[in-house]
C-alpha cells in the first residue's frame, strides 16, 4: 500500500496560500526562476517547497534586518503571521510523500524554548544536540537522518562538520507517484534530442524516449513562447507539468520569463484534454546546488554576514550555506500489470493526435497546483 506521511510544513504553506494566494505563487516561480536562471548546468532539480520551508524556519527565529530581508523575499509584508494556526487542509492522496525537518544544534548552545515550541508546532521539527567537533560522528548522525527521510535516495548530504558550526537546519522530502497512464516500455526507443551541454553547446544525441498516445491537457503560454503538458499521477491531485519551448533553442527565454508565471497558469481549468502523441525522454540525475548566491541576489544579505537570529539563540551566528541535493528519476515504471493493459488499449488510435515531442531542453515541475514539490530543467537526458 502507498503510505502518506506528511508534516505541518505543508499546512503552513497552504495557510499562506489561502491568505495571499497570488503572492505565494509568485514567490514560488521567482525562486524557480532564480535557481534555473543562475545555474548554467544543463540538468537541474531542486525542491522549491524545501527551500521555502527552510527560509520560513529561519524567518520565525529572525529579528531586525535579517527578518525584514526574509519577509521581503517571502512577500509577507507584515500582513500575515506565520505563527497563527491552520486546520482542515486536504493533502494529496495515493502518492508517497514524506516531508521532514530537524534542527541539529551544538551541545554547548542554548535554543530558546519559544522557538523550539514554534518549530514543533508549525514544522513538526525537533532539536537534536550533536558535537560538531566530532566531525565523523556528527556527519553520520545527520546523514543517517537524511537517508532515512529520503528512503535512501540521498545517502550522504554532508561531507563533514566543523567545530565552529552552531546549528544545521535539515529538511528532507521524498516523493513517489505512479503515472495515471503508464508508458509501455515496449514502445520506448532511442530518439533524437537536441541537447545542451553545461557549456551551452548544441549537440544532437539519441536518448531513450517513451511514447504514449492518449488524452492530455496541453496549452500554449504565450509569454514563455512555450507549450505545457500535464502528465497526471494516478488517483491524486499531483501532476508533472512539462514546459516545452516552441523553439529548439528557446529554453533560456523560457527560464528568463518564468518569474512572471503564476503556478495557476500551469493548469488551466478550461483546457479540455485532447488526443496527444507524447514523446518523453526517460531521465535520471542528481544535483548538488548551493543556493546562497541566488538568495543574496534576491536581497537576503544580513543572514549570511552577522545574522540576527536572536529568537533562536543568543549565540552569534551567520548562515554559511544553503545547500540542496536532489535526485529525480522518470521512467515508464510504477506500471502494474493492470496499468500495462491500459497502455495496450490506447497505444493504437486514430490519426488526429497532436504531436508533443519533448526533444529539446525543457522545464518540469511536480505540483498539486498549490505547492511545487520539485522543479528543474533537463538539457541532456542521458
Ligand atoms: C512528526 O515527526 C515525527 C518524527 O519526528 C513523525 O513520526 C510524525 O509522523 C510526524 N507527524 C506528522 C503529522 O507528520
Ligand atoms: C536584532 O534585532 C533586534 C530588533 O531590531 C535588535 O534589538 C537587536 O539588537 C538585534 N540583535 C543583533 C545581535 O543584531
Ligand atoms: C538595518 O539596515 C539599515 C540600513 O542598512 C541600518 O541603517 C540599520 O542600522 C540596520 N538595523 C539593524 C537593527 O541592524
Ligand atoms: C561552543 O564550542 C565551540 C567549540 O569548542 C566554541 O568554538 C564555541 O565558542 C562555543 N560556543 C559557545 C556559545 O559557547
Ligand atoms: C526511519 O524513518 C522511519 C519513518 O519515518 C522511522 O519510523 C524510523 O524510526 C527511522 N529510523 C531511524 C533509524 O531513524
Ligand atoms: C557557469 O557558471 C559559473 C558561475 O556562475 C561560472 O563561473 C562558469 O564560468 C560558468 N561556466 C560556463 C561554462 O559558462
Ligand atoms: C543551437 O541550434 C539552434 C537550432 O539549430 C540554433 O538556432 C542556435 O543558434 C544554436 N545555438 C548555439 C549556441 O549553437
Ligand atoms: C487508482 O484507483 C483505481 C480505482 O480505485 C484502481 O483501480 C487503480 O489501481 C489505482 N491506480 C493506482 C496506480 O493506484
Amino acid at each position: 500500500m502507498l503510505k502518506l506521511c506528511i508534516t505541518y510544513s505543508v499546512l503552513v504553506f497552504l495557510a499562506l496560500k489561502a491568505a495571499h494566494s497570488a503572492l505565494v505563487e509568485t514567490v514560488t516561480t521567482s525562486l524557480i526562476q532564480g535557481v534555473l536562471g543562475n545555474s548554467n548546468k544543463s540538468n537541474i532539480v531542486f525542491s522549491p517547497l524545501l527551500l521555502q520551508d527552510g527560509l520560513k524556519q529561519l524567518y520565525i527565529g529572525a529579528e531586525g534586518n535579517t527578518s525584514a530581508e526574509l519577509e521581503n523575499l517571502l512577500q509577507y509584508n507584515g500582513g500575515y503571521s506565520l505563527l497563527s494556526s491552520y486546520q482542515g487542509v486536504q493533502l494529496p492522496e495515493n502518492v508517497e510523500l514524506n516531508i521532514a525537518s530537524r534542527l541539529f544544534v551544538a551541545k554547548n548552545v542554548t535554543v530558546l524554548k519559544d522557538y523550539q515550541e514554534n518549530i514543533k508546532r508549525l514544522f513538526n521539527s525537533t532539536v537534536e544536540f550533536v558535537d560538531f567537533k566530532d566531525s565523523a560522528k556528527a556527519s553520520t548522525i545527520i546523514n543517517s537522518w537524511v537517508a532515512n527521510q529520503t528512503r535512501d535516495k540521498i545517502p550522504k548530504l554532508i561531507e563533514k562538520t566543523e567545530a565552529s558550526d552552531v546549528m544545521m537546519l535539515l529538511s528532507a522530502i521524498y516523493f513517489k507517484g505512479l503515472w495515471a497512464k503508464p508508458f509501455d516500455s515496449k514502445l520506448t526507443e532511442k530518439r533524437e534530442f537536441y541537447s545542451l551541454d553545461d557549456e551551452g553547446k548544441n549537440k544532437t544525441i539519441k536518448v531513450d524516449t517513451m511514447y504514449k498516445r492518449d488524452l492530455y491537457r496541453s496549452h500554449e503560454i504565450q509569454e514563455l513562447d512555450a507549450r505545457t503538458i500535464e502528465i497526471p499521477y494516478a488517483n491524486t491531485t499531483v501532476s508533472m507539468v512539462i514546459l516545452l519551448p516552441n523553439q529548439i533553442d528557446g529554453i533560456d527565454l523560457l527560464v528568463k520569463n518564468l518569474e512572471s508565471l503564476h503556478v495557476d497558469e500551469l493548469l488551466r481549468k478550461d483546457v479540455v484534454p485532447s488526443k496527444i502523441a507524447l514523446q518523453l525522454p526517460k531521465f535520471k540525475f542528481d544535483l548538488s546546488i548551493e543556493l546562497k548566491p541566488m538568495l543574496q541576489e534576491l536581497g537576503v544579505k544580513e543572514l549570511f554576514k552577522a545574522a540576527n537570529l536572536t529568537k533562536i539563540t543568543a549565540a552569534p551566528v551567520s548562515v554559511g550555506s544553503v545547500f540542496q541535493k536532489a535526485v529525480i528519476e522518470v521512467d515508464e515504471k510504477g506500471a502494474t500489470a493492470a496499468a500495462a493493459q491500459v497502455i495496450t488499449a490506447t497505444a493504437v488510435s486514430v490519426d488526429t493526435a497532436k504531436d508533443f515531442h519533448v526533444n529539446r531542453p525543457f522545464v518540469f515541475v511536480i505540483t498539486d497546483f498549490d505547492k511545487v514539490y520539485f522543479a528543474g530543467r533537463v538539457g541532456n537526458p542521458t
